[in-house]
């Protein structure tokens, strides 16, 4: 049975958000979006575009850039793929590099506006699952369902680290849960749109669930 349901799904880095978002968008017949690609395709930009000398990030420059920057999502075997000025950058995005930038990207006022039409565009005619860290406060406050998704640091590191691991990146565990607390720290203190549970978002804590148990969990609150 598909319905046309807004579904926002919120959370700590490394919970599982997109993994179980795109299980679930499978079972309920919804298109799934996964938001922080987003934030993560305007960070390879930068990467690529507008680096100091020090390998950092130009924010201004990548400020100015922005009205360049053309990211589309296609589908792909039924599965949402990333586009930026018409080359697939799914893997790109990915990278350690990537996430090591991409907390300080998304802190950007200017870039979360040019975020926001995007995000909202694809809402619009509903039937969608939206993972991210503002969609239940900022991008869908209306959704239908709205979840946050939190675990111990220690889980979301041996799960981030696992999945380096097998995109074949030579990383250790401590630098993966470094760059995680850093991350859920700029995220949450930021001014706008900070990662925040919405008053009316069901709160699961899956550090001891499989992700099987967090899907069939979220599934019982939606039938
Ligand atoms: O979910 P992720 O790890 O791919 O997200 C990458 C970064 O993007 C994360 O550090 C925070 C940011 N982000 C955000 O600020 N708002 C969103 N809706 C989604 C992601």
């Amino acid at each position: 049975m598909t319905k046309n349901w807004v579904i926002a799904i919120d959370g700590y880095s490394s919970t599982g958000k997109s993994s179980i978002s795109k299980v679930i968008a499978k079972r309920l017949g919804l298109i799934h979006m996964d938001t922080g690609a987003l934030y993560r395709g305007i960070t390879f930009y930068g990467l690529s575009h507008c680096q100091n000398a020090d390998d950092s990030i130009d924010l201004q420059q990548l400020i100015d850039d922005l009205p360049n920057i053309n990211l589309v999502f296609e589908k792909k075997n039924d599965e949402l793929q990333l586009f930026l000025n018409g080359t697939n950058i799914d893997k790109e995005i990915r990278q350690p590099q990537v996430s090591a930038n991409v907390s300080q990207v998304a802190k950007l006022p200017e870039v979360r506006a040019f975020l926001l039409d995007t995000q909202r565009n694809i809402a619009k005619t509903g039937g969608v699952i939206m993972d991210g860290r503002d969609i239940g406060t900022v991008v869908l406050p209306n959704a239908d369902f709205k979840f946050f998704l939190t675990a111990s640091t220690d889980e979301r590191a041996k799960r981030r680290h696992l999945e380096l691991l097998g995109f074949g990146e030579n990383i250790s565990i401590e630098e993966v849960k470094q760059n995680l607390i850093e991350r859920d720290k700029i995220d949450s203190e930021r001014e706008i749109a900070p990662l925040r549970q919405a008053d009316d978002a069901i709160l699961i804590d899956n550090s001891d669930l499989t992700k099987e148990q967090t899907i069939e969990l979220m599934l019982s609150y939606i039938k």
